[in-house]
């Protein structure tokens, strides 16, 4: 089975988020996927997503709220897909081993432009410009790597 995993700094603001895209996709197009995320830090392991990335999955119709952060680890290697929020995440993905990682800013005409890091956004308002971002590319991702066929 095809598998993806979405990898961020912290594993509570973008990638849950890109899990939960990813996930309802999938799930309204009967794709047979697994789909993960996981943080390259440990701060913040076993704890729920951020309110703001809850409440812009909620206002879309995903429930990330069940979701609970994890650090990246050596078994990760076994995704077929491991896919970087920005290009920090990307060059840490490469240092720690993981070969040919994909850059979702490569998607979805976000022209190399990475997904900013929300956590230290003043409010709610970045998040619609980062649901956005990552509902466009994660689509755009799918479909050029032919994990929605
Ligand atoms: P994320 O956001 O990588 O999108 O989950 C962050 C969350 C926490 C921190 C940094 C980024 N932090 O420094 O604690």
């Amino acid at each position: 089975m095809k598998s993806i995993l979405f990898v961020c700094l912290g594993n509570i603001c973008r990638s849950p988020l890109a899990e939960g895209i990813a996930a309802k996709i999938a799930a309204d197009h009967n794709l047979d996927l697994k789909i993960d995320s996981a943080g390259t830090a440990h701060w913040h392991i076993g704890k729920p997503p951020c309110e703001n990335s809850i409440k812009i999955a909620a206002l879309n119709g995903i429930d990330i709220s069940a979701l609970r952060a994890r650090q990246l680890q050596e078994a990760d290697k076994n995704f077929s897909h491991i896919v970087a929020m920005d290009s920090q995440n990307y060059k840490d993905l490469l240092a720690l081993g993981f070969k040919n990682p994909y850059l979702i800013g490569d998607y979805g005409e976000l022209f190399g432009e990475d997904i900013p890091d929300p956590y230290f956004f003043d409010g709610f308002e970045g998040f619609h410009k980062v649901y956005a971002m990552l509902d466009r590319s994660i689509q755009d991702f799918m479909k050029k790597e032919r994990l929605w066929v």
